[in-house]
């Protein structure tokens, strides 16, 4: 079960990542060029949005049967098990939010540039974070589960 929940969480970032940067580039270029906010923009949108969600639901249970998550007194001295129990999930959750926020907030907006823009701000933050994390986990950006610690 963990190395199956490891493998798909991973693979799930992958398409987190390129999605992440889809709806980055068609918000900039429909906030710079004052478009307006089409069915691509609600679609690619919706889909980052739900396949977020996902990776959070793959999260939670990996994060039950990790061997790399520990909650006893030395847990917090060693960097990896640190990393795994408390960095990782809280920077990935920040960025969960951030997703989360500029789909549910742009979606009331009126004006199209306005929701461009929010798209833009709120996902280029989430962007930088998981670029943090992963850098951050000492695995690589191109990282195989089961290949490191
Ligand atoms: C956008 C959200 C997230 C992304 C992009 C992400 C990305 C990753 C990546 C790239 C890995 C390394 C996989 C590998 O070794 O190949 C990983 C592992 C892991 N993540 Fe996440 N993560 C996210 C959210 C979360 C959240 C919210 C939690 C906790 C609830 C979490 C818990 C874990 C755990 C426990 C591991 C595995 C440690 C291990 O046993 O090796 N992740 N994640």
């Amino acid at each position: 079960m963990y190395t199956g929940l490891l493998h798909t969480h991973s693979l799930l970032r992958y398409l987190i990542l390129l999605l992440l940067l889809a709806v980055i580039v068609k918000a900039f270029l429909g906030f710079s060029n004052k478009q307006a906010f089409g069915k691509l923009d609600n679609t690619l949108g919706l889909t980052l949005f739900s396949v977020t969600h996902t990776q959070l639901l793959v999260a939670i249970l990996l994060y039950i049967v990790s061997p790399h998550v520990h909650f006893d007194g030395g847990a917090m001295k060693d960097p990896v098990t640190r990393y795994w129990t408390s960095e990782h999930i809280t920077i990935m959750l920040a960025a969960i939010v951030m997703i989360t926020m500029a789909r549910i907030t742009s979606k009331k907006m009126n004006d199209d540039t306005a929701k461009h823009k929010r798209m833009l701000i709120f996902n280029s933050i989430a962007l930088v974070l998981i670029l943090v994390a992963i850098v951050m986990s000492k695995r690589g950006f191109f990282s195989m589960p089961g290949t490191s610690a």
